[in-house]
């Protein structure tokens, strides 16, 4: 590996990107806004997805991202399936490609799958000349950063190389806002020279004192414990709120009678459904993972806990709907009232509302899904996806069932007619403002709502004749 005294690195000015995503392409497009002078390129090997990007429907729905991409595209912002040419005549090369969990051999369910880095490192290795930097994006297991540094050292073309570690602590639905205004930067790292060229990347719009600069072992950690804290948090509140609703207490009151103790602060205690999302359940099996590799059993235990709460909350919710339409849903239509797992954004992994939509079916019921931005195609591919149950074909049974008893429709109201009950699983900000009247109307009677975000809670829906069922609180 090289030391700095052995090279000199000049200021960074070409830029390549390796995974054109929800983390690769909105940090690209800002990084081309703030530094017009360095040129970016975004690749993938999913030529259809680099399309979308160079077109008008960009493949993520992020607010205030399309202006963000149409100001540089074309000028220093591009997208391209090009990936060998675009490695090898760029200084600085990230690595944004995804980190699932992997789910078959060592470690299946738990570990995270790194055969997408791995084949980055050695992409890079084969078409890179001369020194190049390479940062680390994607989020990974402490110590990835030695195997990436292993397999770029024996690069046949006898190119040098500096890793960095660079975590992206952006969250989905206000992507364009956290990258403008990020709380902190960190970069990790062993070559100071290589640090600074990435410091200076990123000075050109944040100030400096929020560039954190760590070695690289603590910046890869960081990421995995900033997801864990936070859905500990949730995880936390949401335990809550099953006692709550033991005690007549209410979660929302409790969250904010303990969010404004200074020590504990207002955020991330809105019970909820469950929380999903590509990275909290990820990154928290993954640190299960790693304590147990590490010998902390203990340790592997307290936060495998965490996704434990999180699998209850949304049994619970399930649980709560069949127990109050009379212990049966076996053919009753229910509409479901979002399918991403936060408003926002049209990305679905992890979403509660896949589970929820998994139990639900698996008790009979006929679903009516409506999502304002979630494609149906994607809805379909979640529940034959969960429905599989790890085989690799879907059973002629679960097939039939999503024919069947799953409908996508394009309006809350069409979603609605005729509908037993409601559930809420996204708190999309439309939800509150429909025709709550004209809903109840066309709902079966007793009509219900289950609202699995507590986002129609200040609503009188119960003068409107609903029977309203809110997480956390009984009426
Ligand atoms: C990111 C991070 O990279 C992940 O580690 C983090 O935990 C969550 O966020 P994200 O951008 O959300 O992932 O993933 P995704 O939208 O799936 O994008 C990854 C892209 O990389 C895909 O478009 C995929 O086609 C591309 N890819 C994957 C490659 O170009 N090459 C590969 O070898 C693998
Ligand atoms: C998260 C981290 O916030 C971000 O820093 C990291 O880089 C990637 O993972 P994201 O997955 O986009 O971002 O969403 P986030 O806003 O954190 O929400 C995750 C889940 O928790 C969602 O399902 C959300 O609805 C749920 N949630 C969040 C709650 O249920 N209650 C809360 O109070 C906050």
């Amino acid at each position: 590996m090289t030391t700095d005294s052995q090279i000199t690195i000049a200021p960074v000015r070409k830029i390549c990107c390796i995974g054109a995503g929800y983390v690769g392409g909105p940090t690209m497009a800002m990084i081309a806004k703030q530094c017009p002078d360095i040129q970016v390129k975004v690749v993938d090997i999913n030529e259809a997805r680099i399309a979308q990007w160079n077109s008008d429907t960009l493949p993520i729905y992020e607010p205030g991202l399309h202006d963000v991409v149409v100001e540089s595209r074309g000028r220093n912002l591009h997208f391209t399936a090009e990936v060998d040419e675009a490695i090898a005549e760029a200084d600085m090369i990230f690595i944004s490609v995804n980190t699932p969990t992997k789910d078959f051999g060592v470690g299946a369910g738990r570990a995270a799958n790194l055969e997408f880095i791995e084949k980055c490192a050695r992409k890079i290795a084969e078409v890179s000349s001369g020194h190049k930097i390479v940062v680390e994006k994607s989020t990974l297991p402490v110590r990835t950063a030695e195997a990436v540094k292993a397999i770029l050292s024996r690069a046949s073309s006898g190119a040098t190389f500096d890793v960095l570690s660079n975590p992206e602590f952006l969250a989905e639905g206000t992507a364009v806002e956290d990258l403008l205004a990020p709380d902190r930067v960190l970069i990790g790292g062993e070559s100071e020279q290589a640090i600074q060229a990435l410091v200076e990347i990123y000075a050109n719009w944040v100030p400096r004192e929020r560039l954190l600069t760590t070695n690289l072992w603590s910046s890869e950690l960081s990421k995995l414990t900033a997801n864990a804290f936070l859905a500990q948090r949730v995880s936390s509140i949401n335990s809550i709120s099953a006692l709550c609703e033991a005690t007549e207490a209410d979660v929302d009151e409790v969250a904010m009678a303990i969010g404004t103790d200074s020590r504990i602060g207002p955020k991330f205690l809105k019970s909820s459904v469950g929380f999903g999302g590509s990275c909290f359940q990820k990154d928290i099996l993954n640190l299960v993972y790693l304590c147990e590799f590490f010998g902390l059993p203990e340790v592997a235990e307290y936060w495998e806990q965490v996704v434990k709460m999180n699998d209850y909350q949304k049994q619970r919710f399930v649980h709560r709907i069949v127990r109050t339409l009379f212990n049966t849903v076996s053919d009753k239509k229910i509409a479901i009232w979002g399918f991403a797992f936060k408003k926002d954004t049209n990305d679905t992994r992890e979403s509660a509302a896949i589970y929820i939509c998994r139990d639900l079916l698996r008790e009979k019921a006929k679903l009516c899904i409506y999502d304002p931005q979630v494609n149906p195609e994607q809805i379909r591919k979640d529940l034959a996806a969960v429905l599989k149950n790890g085989d690799s074909e879907l059973s002629q049974a679960s097939a039939q069932l999503l024919a069947d008893n799953v409908e996508i429709v394009s309006d809350l109201e069409t979603a609605s007619k005729d509908a037993h009950a409601i559930a809420v699983l996204t708190e999309w900000d439309e939800f509150a403002t429909a025709d709550f009247a004209s809903i109840h109307d066309s709902m079966k009677k007793p009509a219900f709502i289950f609202d699995g975000r507590n986002v129609l809670k200040e609503l009188p829906l119960a003068e409107l004749g609903f029977e309203y069922h809110g997480i956390g609180f009984r009426r």
